[in-house]
């Protein structure tokens, strides 16, 4: 059982609509109803539905995030692009950057860290993913991979330890499977350790559910989790915020 602050990040990717909204409901009660755990629930939907969430999350705990922004500060001719700074105004307070399924689509280090300071200074809090792919791991070299991930995603980045990290290696979203979690252990460690003293939040992701939840739980020096496909769904997702306490 743990008495720790845990974040739990719902990544909707690009599902739901107005309607699915409705389901929330019982998010919300059960946010309410729980008096002795601390946690922060982030809804992070689809940038279609930032507006409508935020007004309906106002006087609740929720919160609400985005998954991904244009890298550019200003406005400007980029057809199709929402920056971070319109996301802002639409009510989001975090944002998503660096995910695997971006990265996968030729997003660069180099233009994460564009897009993390471009949010920044938009007054987004960042929740910046990492993880290295099934060949990376291998080969062994998963701590490489982390440690460049990091070094070039957060380049000339002040205050580090505000930025939330979610560890997802790249073979465990949406297959399933899930890290030994002595190795899992280890790289949340490493992840630490590169960090110093004043050490993120660090969160793990990638094919969390009600099951594996009691496995990953015990790992203390997780923050939280981000969840993707399980966070679609209100009941599977308080089943897992409920066994992380348990
Ligand atoms: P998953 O997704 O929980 O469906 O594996 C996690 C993610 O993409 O962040």
């Amino acid at each position: 059982m743990t008495n720790k602050y845990m974040y739990f990040i719902a990544n909707w990717k690009m599902f739901g609509n107005l309607r699915t909204l409705n389901s929330l409901d019982s998010v919300i009660k059960f946010s309410n109803s729980s008096k002795k755990n601390k946690f922060k629930i982030i809804y992070c939907p689809p940038n279609t539905l930032i507006r409508p969430l935020s007004k309906r999350l106002k006087k609740t705990k929720l919160l609400v995030g985005a998954q991904n922004c244009h890298h550019n500060e200003n406005y400007g001719a980029f057809t199709g692009s929402v920056n971070a700074k319109m996301l802002k105004d639409v009510g989001a307070k975090y944002i998503i950057l660096g995910h695997s399924e971006n990265r996968q689509s030729g997003e660069t280090d180099k233009l994460i860290n564009l897009k993390i300071k471009s949010a920044i200074k938009a007054g987004l809090k960042i929740i910046l993913c990492i993880g290295e792919t099934l060949n990376e791991k291998r080969k062994n070299k998963t701590n490489q991979v982390l440690a460049k991930q990091i070094k070039n995603c957060l380049k000339s980045i002040n205050k580090k330890s505000d930025i939330v990290i979610a560890y997802e290696p790249v073979w465990s979203i949406g297959t399933g499977l899930i890290p030994k979690l002595d190795n899992l252990s280890k790289s949340i460690s490493f992840i630490k350790n590169k960090f110093g003293k004043k050490s993120p939040k660090i969160l793990y992701g990638g094919s969390v559910n009600g099951n594996n939840i009691a496995q990953l739980k015990d790992i203390n020096s997780l923050d939280g989790f981000l969840v993707g496909g399980a966070s679609q769904n209100s009941k599977k997702f308080i089943d897992i915020i409920k066994k992380t306490f348990n």
